[in-house]
């Protein structure tokens, strides 16, 4: 079992990451919340493609004596919204939910954003504890504490609030279909091209058949290391959005999936890399990427002009220019301001030429 601890600025442990492999539901019941049950009562918001695992877990908890209820929200984006929320204070309440119980997600991130939005507003902040079901959940939104719900955009409203715990089943994500494999496995990628060479050498040398549990534990232990650097998001936490600035537009603009858009937009960061930093690996990136069976290219008919909009629009931009996390290596990172000329480098390569 692999242990990853996040802490904040002052060096004090706020949420535990484990990590472990093929576990009974039993031992996954006593590692996501361990002693005495017998006066607790457990809220679980589960996502519909994982209640049978889900309800072996809280089998094992109601016989070590909790009230459990389940909440089955929505699939995907439809359970990240105030009303489903709403929906899960009430049953909480009707629990008898107090701040001395817990609240636990299982599922994909849609359901670990909601279920931490909820731990983090129901009596004003109960206990949580994430059970990630995507490779995509597993090694970015279950670590960091950022919770939202979508309100017109997306995770428009939403606060920080560390799970007290998460626990990962690598058996679990073994067994998913490969589109969602792909979908956390961009992520991942990431994680190495900003932090980590080795587990970039892992998905270069093998692509999607890369060994789960070498890259699961390094995509983690980048992120919580980022976020316990840059515990207020000040600084090195803008590195994550490494490929998410020429991403998100893409992603707006084109309908693909958020993974596949990050990794368009990864391509483009790294020719804007080259032209600001030297950056000598774009070629390697871009083979990486295409033996995941990721995108590297825009498909036809997205207007410069539509992309630069969406790019001046988003948060990233600060008076000096546009902000863009750019790699000086493969394995590290900087974010800076950049120019229009630098952005366009990176959106010529990726095939927008009007
Ligand atoms: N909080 C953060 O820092 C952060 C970071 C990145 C992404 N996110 C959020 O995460 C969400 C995306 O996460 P996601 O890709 O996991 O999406 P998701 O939760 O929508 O899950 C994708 C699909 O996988 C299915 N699924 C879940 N577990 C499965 C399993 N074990 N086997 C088969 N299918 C399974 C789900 O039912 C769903 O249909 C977005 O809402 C995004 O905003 C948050
Ligand atoms: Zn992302």
């Amino acid at each position: 079992m692999e242990r990853v601890v996040i802490t904040d600025g002052s060096g004090n442990a706020v949420s535990t990451i484990e990590i472990v492999d093929g576990a009974t539901a039993l031992r996954r019941g006593e590692l996501l919340l361990p002693g005495d049950l017998s006066r607790h009562r457990v809220g679980v918001i589960v996502q519909p493609s994982v209640t049978r695992i889900a309800s072996a877990i809280e089998d094992s908890w109601r016989e070590r004596g909790a009230s459990v209820r389940t909440i089955t929200v929505p699939d995907r984006e439809a359970a990240k919204t105030l009303s489903v929320a709403e929906d899960c204070f009430i049953q909480l309440n009707e629990l008898g939910l107090t701040r001395d119980d817990l609240i636990v997600g299982i599922g994909g991130g849609a359901v670990t954003d909601l279920a931490g939005f909820v731990a983090a507003t129901y009596l004003r902040g109960v206990t949580s504890v994430l059970f990630p079901t995507t490779m995509l959940a597993a090694v970015d939104a279950s670590i960091g504490g950022k919770t939202a719900v979508n309100v017109g955009g997306k995770n428009l409203v939403g606060v920080f609030h560390h799970p007290d715990r998460v626990i990962i089943d690598l058996e679990i994500l073994r067994g998913l279909p490969p589109e969602i494999l792909l979908e956390g496995s961009a992520e991942a990628v990431k994680a190495g091209f900003i932090a980590d060479p080795d587990l970039v050498a892992l998905y270069a040398a093998d692509g999607l058949s890369a060994n789960i549990a070498d890259v699961l534990v390094r995509a983690v232990r980048v992120k919580a290391g980022i976020v316990s650097e840059d515990f207020r998001e000040r600084g090195v936490r803008g590195t994550l959005n490494f490929g998410h600035t020429v991403g998100h537009a893409i992603e707006t603009l084109t309908g693909l999936s958020h993974g596949h858009s990050v990794a368009i937009g990864m391509v483009a960061a790294s020719y804007s890399s080259a032209k600001q930093l030297g950056f000598p690996e774009t070629p390697a990136v871009v083979e990486i990427l295409q033996k995941l069976g990721l995108p590297t290219a825009l498909p036809a008919g997205v207007a410069r002009s539509d992309i630069l909009e969406l790019i001046r629009l988003d948060k990233k931009r600060d008076h000096g220019g546009i902000r863009m996390a750019l790699l000086s290596r493969i394995g590290e990172c900087v974010v800076m301001s950049v120019d229009d000329a630098t952005v366009l480098v990176g959106l010529t390569a990726i095939g927008v030429t009007s």
